[in-house]
């Protein structure tokens, strides 16, 4: 004969995806029916359409299954009564209430540079994809409010967190990568119209009121220059470090050296700088070209006193697969790819 018990301690082995806690100390169990060799479980979600569901079906029957006598497992299920997802923020909040403790234990990499368009936000999102390839657990964070562009690289565009309140969203997972971009929350065409306060105040509930979960690493991508995100960002995360991202372009690096030194006025560490669209190589003949020129960036990086940590070249796959919201760093036996592999490893054991 089964007995409850021994469903609900299989269940303590299930977690709920989005918020990687088990099932019953989220107290996401409702029903439990058992006949015979036949179990019936009802999971109560966050919300109804919960795109997790799929996922939580079969980890559940997996789960349940493996109980000895089991044959059958039938999961259904509800929605959390108002009060109950009341609960579930309130219980989550529990340890992330302080500001300072909030990214403790997180290594925090900012990712900017002087100019625009210099490819910081395809640079952020391969870096990202490729650090939770790693085996790292990674998140990324858009900052840049108004000129947001991560959940369309990342092919999460219509994808919309879950809220349990105004003051506990959950991030959108893909590949395993937590991420939220103002992308997420507004329409792709609606433009935003907000001064420096408001956009601050966007900033302060994504850093404090995301449940961002046991991170290893955060990835920001940062808006060009040495604007008030940027300035934002160093306050209100003192141990994030600067990820420079320059093209060899001497127009590109030498304003980028304006944000090294922000950097170093702000006591923000500088991690490395990354050289992106460093030469065009032929498909046909393999030489490369050096379109924007060469030899700035390693300069740069003696400069800061930093390591040049990439040379990326300008590739077409690159630039496709960002377009198609399917970043290049997934293909992970795609030569292009192996720059962004070969950095996060550089950065994990930099940082570790
Ligand atoms: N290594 C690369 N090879 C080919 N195309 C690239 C590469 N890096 C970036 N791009 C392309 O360059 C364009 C600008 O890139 P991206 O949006 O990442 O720049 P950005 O620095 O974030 O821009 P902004 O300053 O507007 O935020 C995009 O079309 C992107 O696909
Ligand atoms: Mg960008």
């Amino acid at each position: 004969m089964i007995q409850k018990e021994q469903v609900i301690d299989a269940l303590r082995k299930v977690t709920d995806p989005e918020i990687g806690k088990d099932l019953v100390t989220l107290n996401m169990i409702g029903d439990i029916a058992i006949e015979g060799s036949h179990v019936a479980v009802t999971i109560k979600l966050t919300v109804a359409g919960c795109p997790m569901k799929k996922t939580m079906e079969q980890d559940v029957k997996r789960a349940v299954g493996s109980l000895e006598g089991v044959e059958q497992v039938t999961v259904n299920f509800g929605e959390m009564t108002p009060e109950e997802k009341n609960r579930l923020a309130a219980s989550l909040k529990q340890g992330s209430q302080n500001k300072a403790e909030a990214f403790k234990d997180v290594n925090v990499i900012a990712v900017g540079s002087g100019k625009g368009g210099v490819g910081k936000s395809t640079l952020a999102v391969n870096l990202a994809v490729a650090l939770q390839q790693e085996g790292v657990n990674t998140g990324i964070l858009d900052a840049d409010i108004l000129g947001f562009s991560v959940s369309t690289l990342l092919g999460i565009q219509d994808k919309r967190p879950v809220a349990l309140d105004s003051q506990t969203i959950l991030p959108i997972q893909v590949n395993g990568l937590k991420a939220l971009s103002m992308g997420n929350l507004i329409k792709s065409d609606q433009a935003l119209i907000w001064r420096a306060p408001v956009i601050r105040s966007v900033l302060d509930q994504f850093f404090y009121n995301v449940r961002w979960g046991d991170l290893d690493y955060l990835v920001i991508d940062l808006p060009p220059g040495t604007g008030d995100v940027p300035l934002t960002v160093m306050q209100q995360l003192p141990k994030a470090q600067l990820l420079l991202v320059t093209t060899p372009q001497s127009a590109a690096a030498k304003v980028s050296v304006r944000l090294g030194n922000m950097a170093k006025q702000m006591n923000i560490k500088t991690l490395g700088v990354v050289e992106n669209m460093s030469y065009f190589q032929c498909p046909e003949c393999e030489r490369k070209y050096y379109i924007f020129g060469k030899g700035q960036s390693e300069k740069i990086a003696a400069d800061l006193n930093v390591e040049l940590l990439a040379q990326i070249p300008l590739n077409i796959e690159i630039r496709e697969n960002s377009d198609a919201g399917t970043p290049i760093a997934l293909q992970q036996d795609n030569p292009a790819a192996s720059h962004y592999h070969e950095l996060a490893q550089k950065i994990i054991k930099q940082l570790s």
